[in-house]
């Protein structure tokens, strides 16, 4: 059977599924090949607890670029107690940083797209990479309505970048519902959430958002790009 066509049969699997149950089937149809990124957001939050509870046999691991808001690492940590679930984290490679900021400066990513992107490469797409390297599976907490980018993903695709099976159980997941799910389930969030932040990266490229405003207008405010890290290059 060619990828494509075992892609197309998990999705129609997948989609009769609630997430819950398309995470455990996805531990059990590859096992020790799945992790998951978690950025300690509300959609990546509610899959830690969806995985903790099921105690299904999945890497969880988040990459601290070094940027983060301290709310954010305390957050990680709270989790990791909270679900007993260890957090591998990833960093950015000593020399690459270095460079990059000697090359750039400590704040140059306000400067160019480029340079902005030449951080972001440096601080989470290659240590993506090694995360990701050896395994099948890479689970995300992308949801279609967060962008109009977004709305054009699937619930499991082939990552091309990255060489791998995507799956985004949330994909289909509104706002309210996810909200709901945290507050009926007491799921530990960031509270910069509680200050009008929405989606939450890097402490220098977020900014809360006033009401009304599109769910990923704090990140990358000054720019006017498609407001990509490059995580989920497309
Ligand atoms: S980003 O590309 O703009 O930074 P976003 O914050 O919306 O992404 O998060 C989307 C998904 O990307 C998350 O659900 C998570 O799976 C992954 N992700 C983003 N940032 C990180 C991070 N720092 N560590 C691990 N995973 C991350
Ligand atoms: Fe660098 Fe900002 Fe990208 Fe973080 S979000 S890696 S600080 S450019």
């Amino acid at each position: 059977m060619s990828q494509q066509q075992n892609l197309s049969d998990l999705e129609a699997k997948l989609s009769a599924l609630s997430a819950a149950e398309g995470l455990a089937l996805i531990a059990d149809r590859f096992p020790g090949k799945v992790v998951f990124s978690t950025s300690l957001g509300q959609e990546d939050q509610v899959i830690t607890a969806l995985i903790a509870s099921q105690n299904l046999p999945i890497q969880i691991f988040s990459l601290d670029t070094g940027r983060l808001f301290p709310e954010t690492l305390d957050l990680l940590s709270r989790t990791e107690a909270k679900y007993r679930q260890k957090i591998k984290v990833y960093y950015p490679t000593t020399n690459s940083v270095e460079k990059l900021v000697g090359e750039i400066g400590i704040n140059g990513f306000y400067e160019s797209v480029e340079n902005r992107k030449s951080c972001c490469f440096v601080r989470k797409v290659e240590p993506l990479k090694r995360a990701l390297a050896g395994n099948e599976i890479w689970i995300t907490g992308l949801r279609a309505e967060q962008s109009a980018n977004r709305s054009e993903m699937k619930l499991i695709e082939w990552d091309e970048s990255n060489q791998i099976i995507k799956y985004n159980p949330l994909m289909d997941w509104t706002f309210d519902q996810m909200i709901g799910y945290i507050k009926e389930h007491r799921i530990p969030y960031n509270p910069l959430h509680d200050q009008g932040f929405v989606s939450i990266g890097c402490a220098p490229c977020t900014r809360a958002i006033m009401p009304g405003e599109d769910a990923r207008a704090g990140r990358w405010w000054w720019e006017d790009s498609k407001k990509e890290c490059g995580l989920h290059a497309r």
